[in-house]
């Protein structure tokens, strides 16, 4: 395992699936983490493992103020920001209207750019890494999955477009895409017929995509796609995405 020994660690959506995984991972990797979110209750639980437990919404403003302030007061500064807060939408197109999808965006594409704005100064100063944790539905369509699709293409062109600006600066842009992993999120987004739907499949865990996250903090690739798999379907749907369609049964 690579060594953060005192970095300085935020994590958004760290009370609960992937974000508690990486924030106790980078913690036992000996960063200095300040875990995030908004669940009171979790949060409590996770900040005996880590430095700080931060209430942050990141829909919100003035929240996102606060807690970047509270870091920076404290800490001087972040060496690692994993924009990991994030909610699904199982909903059919016509069931999605644009308030819908509004509150997807203000979580997934909105909330993660508020979160990356507050700390990219600090970031670049310290030549620091930002951690995008998009998805493979951020490569590529799913049926019943438009609003959420979309907000993780639009998080993924945003961070491909801000590496660009942040060329010379020596700060990293990474972006990471898990495909189905077994945390509370298809029950939350309304998808309760996810394993009937996908018979066989093997999902990951939040431990195995935190390790990866944690690879990516440390290699600082442009892109990590979390299984053999998913790379395969990935580079089937680049050539082909009709074949790939196909392939997976139209799903
Ligand atoms: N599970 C998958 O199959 C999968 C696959 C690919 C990518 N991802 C992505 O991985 C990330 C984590 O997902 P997960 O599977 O770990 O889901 P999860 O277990 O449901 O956790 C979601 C986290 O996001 C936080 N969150 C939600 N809304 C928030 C807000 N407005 N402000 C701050 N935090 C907020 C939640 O914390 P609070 O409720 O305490 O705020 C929670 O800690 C998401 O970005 C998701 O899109 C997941």
């Amino acid at each position: 395992m690579a060594s953060f020994v005192n970095k300085v660690v935020v994590v958004t959506g760290a009370t609960s699936g992937i974000g508690r995984e990486t924030a106790v991972r980078f913690a036992a990797a000996g960063a200095r983490v300040v875990a995030t979110g908004r669940s009171q209750e979790r949060l409590a639980e996770v900040a005996g493992v880590v430095d700080l437990a931060l209430t942050l919404d990141v829909t919100d403003d003035t929240s996102v103020a606060i807690a970047t302030a509270a870091v920076l007061d404290r800490y001087g500064g972040v060496d690692v920001v994993v924009n990991n807060a994030g909610i699904g939408l199982f909903s059919a197109w016509e069931d999605t209207d644009i308030a819908a999808i509004a509150r997807v965006m203000d979580v997934n594409f909105y909330g993660a750019v508020r979160v990356a704005r507050a700390f990219l100064p600090s970031l670049i100063d310290r030549k620091g890494v930002l951690l995008q944790v998009a998805s493979v539905a951020g490569r590529r369509g799913y049926a019943r999955h438009t609003a959420y699709c979309a907000s993780k293409h639009a998080l993924i062109g945003w961070s491909e477009s801000v590496r660009h600006d942040l060329a010379g600066t020596g700060a990293s842009v990474v972006v990471v895409c898990p495909p189905a992993v077994r945390t509370p999120f298809f029950e939350n987004a309304g998808y309760h017929t996810f394993d009937e739907d996908h018979p066989g499949l093997v999902t990951m865990t939040p431990g195995a995509v935190a390790d990866g996250v944690l690879d990516a903090a440390h290699r600082r690739p442009d892109r990590v796609i979390l299984s053999p798999r998913a790379r395969a379907l990935d580079v089937l749907n680049f050539v082909s995405p009709r074949l790939l369609r196909v392939v997976q049964g139209f799903k």
